[in-house]
């Protein structure tokens, strides 16, 4: 099928103000429809929504508080693309600025470049005005330290735990042996800081916006995958995996892990499926089946990450969609969900997915 197929505006009702996020995005999304709203640019509305998770230490998944390198450093990756003039910018690794999206935006809007990484990023960061901070809190301190600690040689040592002349044995489990060597931390604190060293995240956030006029952006930003080699990039700042927009069409993102994203250049691969006539909700399955397919459709492999996937067409007809139904964390399973917001209070909706974990 060729372009035709996408729904002309007129057979739709047109366009309107919707927002959609990944799950820890209901406040992004009404903060983006505010803007929408008084007839604020729509990269402007996703950028402030997204703003709030950056700076929110309680996310650990994105910007300030975000879980660290196997380092202990902060890196942020993002990209943002404006539909209107279909621009985009792009940063990678960027240690020290709580908002990597701002920085995203100001490559696009201030150089000749789309992306930039790294030290250098910072730097050009630092000449716009930008405030160099460690982004380290003490929660993602502390479960990165419990991450170290946990980690193993061929014969069971580990030199950042106490050693031969320690004056008595751990106790039972891991448990016991945690509270041990963090005498007087909340158990609360210290069983999420166990959950992340075991099962690290790759959360992040995707916002997508279109306005009255038919004019879309998005943008996605993130601290990357916890404990990653240091200079690890994602797909959140590569425009066509964690995002892309193209307003004649859609605009599409992603969260989870992105090295699957990466090889089926995920956002690209939706919005070309939405133009080519499926619905977004079956472009992004058929997203999903790609990352699938990667793995021969083995579902012991497959079991091992998730993948999420955001769908907006030009018409505001939306979809999320996972690999999987829903996520185990700390014993209790919670289905996948993403955020929208079309006018009122935001509120979270359920993905479709293509496999159901058991
Ligand atoms: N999707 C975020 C990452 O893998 O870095």
């Amino acid at each position: 099928m060729g372009a035709a197929a996408v729904p002309a505006l007129a057979q739709t009702g047109g366009a309107k103000n919707i927002v959609i996020a990944s799950s820890n995005g209901e406040r992004a999304c009404a903060k983006a429809m505010e803007i929408l709203r008084t007839g604020g640019d729509t990269l402007d509305a996703v950028v402030a929504g997204v703003n709030i998770n950056e700076e929110d230490p309680a996310d650990d998944s994105v910007g300030y508080g975000g879980l660290p390198n196997e380092e202990g450093v902060v890196e942020l990756d993002a990209c943002v693309m404006h539909g209107p003039t279909r621009r985009a910018g792009s940063v990678a690794s960027i240690r020290g600025i709580k908002t990597p999206s701002k920085i995203a935006k100001l490559i696009m809007e201030q150089t000749d470049h789309i992306m930039l990484v790294g030290d250098n990023a910072l730097r050009f960061a630092k000449a716009f005005g930008f405030k160099e901070e460690n982004l380290l809190t003490e929660k993602s301190r502390l479960a990165w330290l419990v991450w170290k600690q946990s980690l193993r040689d061929p014969r069971g040592h580990n030199n950042w735990t106490d050693g031969l002349d320690a004056p008595h044995k751990q106790g039972a489990g891991p448990g016991a042996a945690l509270h041990e060597r963090f005498p007087g931390v909340d158990p609360e604190l210290l069983a999420y800081a166990w959950d992340r060293a075991i099962h690290p995240p790759t959360g992040t956030i995707n916002c997508l916006a279109l306005n009255t006029k038919g004019e879309m952006s998005g943008t996605t930003t993130t601290s990357g995958l916890a404990w990653k080699i240091p200079g690890r990039v994602g797909d959140s700042p590569i425009i066509g995996a964690g995002c892309y927009v193209d307003q004649e069409v859609g605009a599409a993102g992603s969260t989870g892990r992105g090295e699957e994203n990466i090889r089926v250049a995920g956002a690209h691969t939706i919005v070309e499926n939405m133009r080519h006539g499926m619905s977004p909700k079956d472009a992004v399955m058929d997203c999903l089946k790609r990352v699938s397919r990667n793995y021969d459709h083995d579902k012991k492999r497959l079991a091992q990450f998730d993948i999420n996937f955001y769908a907006l067409r030009k018409d505001g007809v939306y979809a999320g969609g996972s690999l999987w139904s829903g996520q185990m964390s700390r014993g209790k399973f919670s289905p996948r969900k993403f955020a929208v917001n079309d006018g009122g209070a935001s509120r979270l909706e359920n993905c479709v997915y293509l496999y159901e974990r058991s």
